[in-house]
């Protein structure tokens, strides 16, 4: 008998591709064929983010194009975070939507999808504080690096985000279950790991912080690069950071959302941190890690953001020379606190966009003045994948950024030496120098 295939299609972050993997590897354990095509597979789930209205609108959009794709007797199931906020009304809304699942709820999967192919259509929403997946064997769609999930849920409640409502209260794995996980990717020839969670520092078993998960990861024989993603500027305690700063493999980027420089817009957010307390939370782990990168994502139009409060994120751009930032146009999530602002202070979608562009053009400039100084000098690089252009490679410096590279297939997963020769402002293009760093000439 050929067995069942099954098609995942993942939207959002990091987190929904780590489930996303673990999805498909407890298919695969109950018999499934994973595809890479929507068409003719027995099972096709999509995967979803919640985050802005936009990325809802994609998924609504995709869910239609699909219907033509589908064989007549094919299962469509959407999982993760739009899943877990519109549950049955989801069911309601499109017909040939047969599963709703939540994030929590993916153990049920084999058996939902054998009900839905006998014609159930249903919606498993409930949140599971004990699950982790522990049994679980991800089947890993990246062959250089691992993103390993430490922590569930987020216990903030920042007043624009969604998140708190998809994914449900925080929780974290246990230590020794992380590094048996990452003990096996290193053992399968993966040596660059990225630990997740939506607030990832502040992670805590009950007994162990983030600075042990990081030297225990760490220590982990045949891990090259650690990184993790996203901290969040108050759980970066100084064992934290001293931790990063002690183990070797913690690569020297850390990207720390802002949200915004003014201090009267983070509190309106509930944020729970100043501008000055950013600035200082950056500052200290710049003193700890030398040559460190920072990143950022930045919301504007929040609701009451005047114009002195954007002068303010854009100065705070200006002064903490972020390398990079995602930038967003803020969205309203139904049923969170920012909804409930008085209409008055909405921020107009014209003003936004305005806002945005301006912001874009500051983290532009200040990256290409930045990448420009550094054309010439040398770095280790992770060869990641093909790039979409031009038959050149793509690779990662520690410090995250961006390297093309002429060179054939047989370098992925390796690292070599580069000299960064051409910036187009935002990623570089090297020439390999070697497989190690050249030695010095004399001493
Ligand atoms: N847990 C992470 C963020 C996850 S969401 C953290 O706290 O840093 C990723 C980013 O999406 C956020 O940092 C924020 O900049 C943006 N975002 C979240 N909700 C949003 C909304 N309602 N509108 C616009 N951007 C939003
Ligand atoms: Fe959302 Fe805030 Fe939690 Fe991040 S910390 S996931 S922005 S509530
Ligand atoms: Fe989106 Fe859910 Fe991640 S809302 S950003 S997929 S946690």
């Amino acid at each position: 008998m050929t067995r069942p295939t099954v098609y995942i299609e993942t939207y959002g972050c990091q987190m929904n591709v780590s489930d996303t993997e673990l999805m498909l590897g407890k298919l695969a354990d109950s018999g499934y064929q994973s595809v890479d095509r929507p068409d003719g597979a027995d099972v096709i789930l999509i995967n979803t983010c919640a985050i802005r209205d936009h990325a809802e609108q994609r998924v609504i959009g995709r869910l239609g194009e699909i219907k033509s794709k589908m064989k007549r007797d094919a299962v469509l199931g959407v999982t993760g975070c739009m899943a877990q906020r519109l549950g049955t009304q989801l069911l309601d809304r499109v017909k040939h939507v047969s599963l709703v699942i939540g994030p929590d709820g993916y153990r049920e999967l084999p058996s939902l999808i054998e009900s839905a192919r006998g014609g159930d259509r249903a919606a498993a929403v409930e949140f599971d504080l004990e699950e982790h997946y522990e049994d679980f064997t991800p089947r890993r769609l990246d062959g250089v690096k691992a993103w390993i999930p430490v922590q569930r849920g987020c216990d903030y409640r920042c007043t624009y985000c969604i998140v708190p409502t998809t994914r449900g209260p925080e929780r974290s794995r246990r230590l020794h279950d992380v590094v048996r996980e990452v003990e096996s990717v290193v053992a399968s020839g993966i040596s660059e790991v990225v630990l997740l969670g939506q607030t990832v520092n502040s992670y805590f078993d009950g007994e162990h912080d983030f600075g042990a998960l990081l030297r225990a990861v760490g220590n982990v024989p045949g891990v090259r690069r650690l990184r993790f993603t996203s901290p969040h500027p108050n759980d970066f305690s100084d064992s934290v950071i001293e931790a990063m700063a002690e183990t070797s493999a913690c690569c020297e980027h850390v990207h720390l959302p802002m949200q915004s420089g003014s201090t009267r817009t983070l509190k309106r957010m509930l944020r729970r941190y100043t501008r000055e307390a950013y600035f200082e939370c950056a500052e200290r782990l710049r003193i700890a890690i030398p040559g460190l990168a920072l990143t950022t994502d930045i919301i504007v139009g929040f609701p009451g953001e005047t114009e002195e409060d954007f002068a303010e994120t854009l100065s705070a751009v200006r002064e903490l020379r972020f390398e990079d930032a995602y930038t967003f146009k803020f969205s309203p999530r139904d049923g969170t606190p920012a909804t409930r602002f008085p209409a008055s202070d909405t921020v107009s979608d014209e003003v936004a966009s305005e806002r945005l562009d301006r912001l874009i053009k500051v983290v532009r400039a200040g990256s290409r003045e930045r990448n420009l100084a550094l054309l010439g000098e040398r770095r280790e690089v992770l060869v990641e994948k093909a790039a979409k252009r031009g038959g050149l490679l793509q690779s990662r410096t520690r410090d995250f950024k961006t390297v093309m590279l002429p060179g054939d297939s047989s370098l992925i997963g390796k690292y070599v030496h580069v000299e960064l020769t051409g910036t187009t402002g935002s990623t570089f293009l090297g020439q390999i120098i070697g497989p190690r760093p050249a030695l010095p000439l004399a001493v």
